[in-house]
């Protein structure tokens, strides 16, 4: 399924290469433990709340009088929460020319936390993780997973449902600003859309620069040459979307993206022939298909 092969390419680039928004280190997950980590490190916040203290001492008492926790046991006693995952910005920016088809996808998962007062091993916490308990319990939270947007600037459909998440299809109808909501029960995850006006001259010019390389003075190789083999980096509007034209363009140029100061390791220096190439490369990364690998698109 295209969706679960979305997760893994997040978890892979994540793993490997600590890339692209979604999957880079960012606020996500600064605000919870990541798989496989004990919640340990949530322990002192906890303390600082004196109310919430006795409670939690209690429970620690009760907890560290009975250690050995079976994997139904510890689903049981997750907390779950709800984000856009492939969106760390609240804002996605896509585009419109009247010709090509300008797609984003807004990819909404569920996780589950064990809670502070429960010490488990790495080894017990990833027994959680990867059994078909979690993934059950999962699947019910991510049911209650909603997506609404201004129906005047994108059209809306659920594309795909997965254990733990709903990805929602935006197709764009139009130039202009609008919201969206993402919603899990009473929590709502507000996200701005932005559609910039595109021509389909300038995908044209960007697809050219995109399939040719630069000569010259400051020469480049066509993007293709990379993007699009079997290894080729993920730049479609899957993960792009969160970024404005001019943070793609100037990671593109210079190789930094100011938005999460993510700097690339080739480094990503690319130059352009023409003032048309250099216009339109970011309404052609735009008009690709989120649903596809690079080196799956046309
Ligand atoms: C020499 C191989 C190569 C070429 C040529 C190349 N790229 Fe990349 N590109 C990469 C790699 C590798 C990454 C991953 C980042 C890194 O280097 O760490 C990347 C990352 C990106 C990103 C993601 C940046 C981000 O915010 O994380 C975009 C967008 C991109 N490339 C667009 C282009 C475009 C457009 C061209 C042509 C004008 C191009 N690339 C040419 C190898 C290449």
């Amino acid at each position: 399924m295209v969706m679960s092969q979305q997760v893994i390419r997040c978890h892979i680039l994540f793993a490997s290469i600590a890339l692209i928004g979604a999957c880079s280190q960012g606020k996500q997950t600064d605000s919870k433990p990541e798989h496989g980590e004990t919640a340990s490190a949530e322990k002192d916040s906890a303390s600082e709340t004196k109310s919430s203290d006795q409670k939690e001492a209690d429970q620690a008492k009760q907890d560290a009088s009975n250690p050995t926790y079976s994997v139904p046991e510890l689903v049981s006693k997750l907390t779950w929460t709800a984000e856009i995952a492939n969106n760390q910005n609240n804002k996605v920016f896509s585009g419109y020319d009247g010709t090509n088809s300008y797609k984003i996808l807004i990819d909404i998962a569920v996780f589950g936390d064990l809670p502070p007062t429960i010490k488990v091993t790495e080894e017990q916490a990833n027994a959680v993780y990867d059994s078909p308990e979690y993934l059950a319990a999962a699947a019910v939270e991510a049911a209650k997973i909603k997506f609404t947007a201004d129906a005047t600037l994108v059209s809306t459909k659920l594309s795909e449902e997965y254990d733990e998440g709903r990805v929602f299809e935006l197709t764009t109808l139009k130039a202009g600003s609008g919201m969206a909501k993402a919603s899990w029960g009473s929590t709502e995850i507000p996200l701005a859309i932005q559609v910039t006006a595109y021509t389909a001259a300038q995908v044209t010019a960007g697809k050219q620069r995109y399939e040719t390389a630069v000569a010259g003075a400051t020469p480049s190789a066509a993007c293709a040459t990379c993007h699009r083999s079997a290894t080729g980096i993920d730049h479609s509007p899957y993960y792009m979307a969160q970024y404005t034209d001019a943070v793609l363009l100037s990671t593109i140029e210079t190789g930094v993206n100011s938005d999460d100061n993510y700097q690339t390791k080739s480094p990503h220096k690319m130059t352009f022939a023409t003032a048309a190439a250099k216009a339109g490369i970011v309404p052609y990364l735009r008009s690709l298909d989120p649903n596809l690998l690079p080196s799956e698109q046309k």
